[in-house]
């Protein structure tokens, strides 16, 4: 079982700032082989002609949600209230604006009202708390039903993860969940794999999929 407001509140209260919101100064350098990794390896896989509002699961800062907006409307949503602000604020600064802000308090009740073209996660899925929690997020993705889906995980081997203890440690939150390739291309039946990348940054294996729905 979950406990969603611990979930919450450990990403609000807990978790520091440089790894939340991929701000300061150790994040100067990273930003933009960052930036141009989401550009590369999801981005330019997506035909925004497609893509009216796009959906960025877990803004953060919102490096990824500034990309999109160069696309398509956004919508951000986050499970931190203050990663939701500083992914609008700097946006803003950005000359950007979003179209909602939407906080996720439970999963079980989640529920859109507008039709969302392209679901967007990229450096969270890494961090949800168990392979419960990702079978939860597919169906509930497979459900929402976007044209397009352009995803960031950690990937490694069955049972590499280091689920349990999670969000009760704030030194290995973000050794959360591992995926394998199969594991998430067996999640989205009905969408064909657009693109596949496997990159070591010498920390860790990230691996980038685009997938388009089979009947678009
Ligand atoms: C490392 S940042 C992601 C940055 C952003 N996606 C980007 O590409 O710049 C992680 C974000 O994911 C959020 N997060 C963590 N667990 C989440 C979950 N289960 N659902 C949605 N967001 C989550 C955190 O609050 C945090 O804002």
């Amino acid at each position: 079982m979950i406990d969603h407001n611990k979930l919450n509140s450990f990403w609000e209260k807990n978790v520091p700032e440089k790894f939340k919101h991929f701000l300061g100064s150790e994040w100067v350098p990273k930003a933009k082989p960052y930036e141009k990794d989401l550009k590369d390896k999801l981005l330019r896989n997506i035909n925004f002609a497609d893509v009216c509002i796009a959906l960025d699961w877990g803004c953060g800062g919102g490096l990824g949600a500034k990309l999109l907006a160069e696309h398509s409307e956004v919508i951000i949503l986050d499970i931190a209230k203050d990663s939701l602000d500083e992914c609008k604020q700097f946006l803003e600064r950005n000359g950007k604006s979003i179209r909602k802000k939407i906080l996720l308090k439970n999963l079980d009740s989640f529920k859109l009202d507008e039709k969302i073209d392209l679901i967007f996660c990229a450096s969270v899925i890494q961090h949800f708390p168990s392979f419960e929690y990702w079978q939860k997020i597919v169906r509930l993705w497979n459900k929402i039903n976007p044209k397009w889906l352009a995803i960031q995980i950690r990937h490694g081997e069955v049972n590499q993860s280091n689920e349990s203890s999670y969000f009760e440690s704030e030194r290995n939150y973000i050794l959360g969940l591992i995926l394998t390739t199969d594991e998430v291309i067996n999640s989205f039946k009905d969408y064909e794999l657009v693109c596949n990348e496997l990159v070591d940054d010498n920390y860790s294996m990230y691996e980038y999929f685009v997938f388009k729905k089979k009947d678009c």
